[in-house]
């Protein structure tokens, strides 16, 4: 089945989803993105997406280009286009086309919307979380409003590569103190072995991930003592657990960080337990969904 991909209220063949060459995006980074998880064909956490999506655009001073309810819909409706099951949707809105010029356009210049569906294979996921992932460490090179989810991703993109040279799947990235703020595309949490878990605090840093956010509420719930706090790699290589969150991921235990093994070199007790409680909250999402 070919590809559809909504751009700027059309839903388009694959081949033919073009945006302007004089597109913002393409020439300044000026565009903002999300990506939630799809499972059973449901958009899991759409609210905090788009919620997230708007701050973004609030911060850089991008007006809205249409309402919540409206991209909701664009996105449930390129899910049901590609007809995918489990998988990801990308929503992505740019500052739209203008003579390039670093100055904004006028406020009412057209924003690009643009909107792609993808399936992934649920049974590999899952069964790369029972192996875990290894990651590697590499300097934050980002710039400072790395809580605005831009897609300027050329710093991340860059680890990243640096991490698939190394044999891995993930780069921590680390600040110019040596502490870890988070993953090239997700964030980074570790247990210790007094079962603290531990993850950066949002307030400079890092992406204010939504799977943080969700997995903060049932960390409270199961009692897990939680502390927003930072972390060297040293001290996650010596921890007795180690993973990431993200979108695509729900919770991807790290087994080894720049090839030194964390704990037993295999996934941990209490990362699998996440992992368990997250995509059994996403299977709630679609149930609750399909009954109405
Ligand atoms: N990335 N930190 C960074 C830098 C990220 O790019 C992401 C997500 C996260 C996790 O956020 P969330 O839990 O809301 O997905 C943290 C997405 C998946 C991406 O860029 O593809």
């Amino acid at each position: 089945m070919s590809r559809i991909v909504y751009v700027n209220g059309q839903y388009l063949p694959h081949a033919d989803a073009v945006i302007h060459a004089e597109d913002r995006g393409f020439l300044f980074g000026d565009a903002v993105y999300e990506v939630c998880p799809v499972v059973g064909g449901r958009i899991i956490d759409e609210e905090p997406h788009l919620a997230r999506l708007e701050r973004s655009m609030r911060e850089l001073a991008m007006q809205p280009a249409m309402s919540r309810a409206a991209l909701g819909h664009v996105m449930r409706e390129t899910v049901r286009r590609n007809r995918v099951v489990d998988g990801s949707i990308y929503l992505e809105v740019s500052r739209g086309m203008a003579k390039r010029d670093f100055l904004f356009p006028a406020t009412d210049t057209p924003r690009t919307v643009v909107c792609l569906a993808r399936s992934h294979s649920p049974d590999k996921l899952e069964a790369l979380a029972q192996k875990g992932i290894t990651v590697i460490s590499a300097p934050d090179e980002r710039w400072k409003r790395v809580d605005v989810k831009t897609v300027q991703l050329l710093a991340p993109a860059m680890a990243k590569e640096k991490a698939r040279a190394a044999g891995a799947k993930e780069a921590w990235l680390v600040d110019a103190e040596g502490f870890v703020t988070e993953g090239a595309s997700s964030n980074a949490w570790i247990v210790t072995k007094d079962r603290e878990v531990a993850t950066r605090h949002a307030n400079s840093g890092i992406l204010r991930g939504v799977t943080r956010m969700v997995l903060m509420d049932f960390l409270a719930r199961e009692k897990l003592r939680i502390t927003e706090r930072r972390f060297t790699i040293a001290e996650a290589k010596n921890a007795a657990e180690a993973f990431v969150t993200s979108a695509t991921n729900f919770v991807m235990p790290v087994v080894a960080i720049d090839g030194q093994p964390v704990g037993e070199g295999k996934p941990g007790p209490v990362t699998l337990q996440l992992r368990r409680l997250l995509v059994a909250a996403a299977s709630d999402q679609v149930a609750a969904g399909s009954s109405t």
